[in-house]
């Protein structure tokens, strides 16, 4: 068996989360799993920091759209930390759309079932993501 590793990652709820009173409900699906909250902050992104944090899709035909829905409201942004951190949350988050997630993860109990974009939560999809998306978030 491989040795997990003790690893970090970065989520944000996103503007529906916050909207949707989600913001102790999803932290604490990230605690119990024996994840360690490493710094949290709420903030408003604005439409610069959102194209490069979400560069990977730039050119797609949801972009402009998932941008004008990230910056539409206070997000909020932590580094969590625990082994096998990165896989562990994106498991907890489900799949991308929704529809297509899991009861008991957080975009299936929570997300919206019509509008992809509205799924609650974002999570580093791999260390180097993680490592990116951390320093763009909180320079460190
Ligand atoms: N086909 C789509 N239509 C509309 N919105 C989409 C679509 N695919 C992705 N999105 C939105 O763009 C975000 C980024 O897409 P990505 O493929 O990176 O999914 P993810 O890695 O599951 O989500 P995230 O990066 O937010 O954690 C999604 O979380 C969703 O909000
Ligand atoms: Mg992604």
């Amino acid at each position: 068996m491989t040795e997990q590793m003790v690893e970090q990652t970065l989520v944000i709820i996103k503007p529906d989360g916050v909207e949707k009173r989600l913001i102790g409900e999803v932290v604490k699906r990230y605690e119990t799993a024996g994840l360690r909250m490493v710094i949290m902050k709420m903030t408003i992104l604005s439409g610069g920091f959102v194209e490069s944090f979400y560069a990977e899709h730039r050119g797609k035909a949801f972009f402009q759209d998932l941008c004008g829905f990230m910056t539409s409201g206070p997000v909020v942004i932590m580094v969590l930390e625990g082994k096998d951190c990165i896989e562990t949350v994106r498991a907890i988050n489900g799949m991308t759309d929704s529809n297509a997630a899991g009861a008991g993860t957080i975009r299936g109990d929570f997300g919206d079932r019509t509008v992809i974009r509205r799924n609650v939560v974002h999570a580093s999809d791999s260390a180097e993501s993680a490592r990116r998306e951390i320093k763009l978030c909180f320079n460190c």
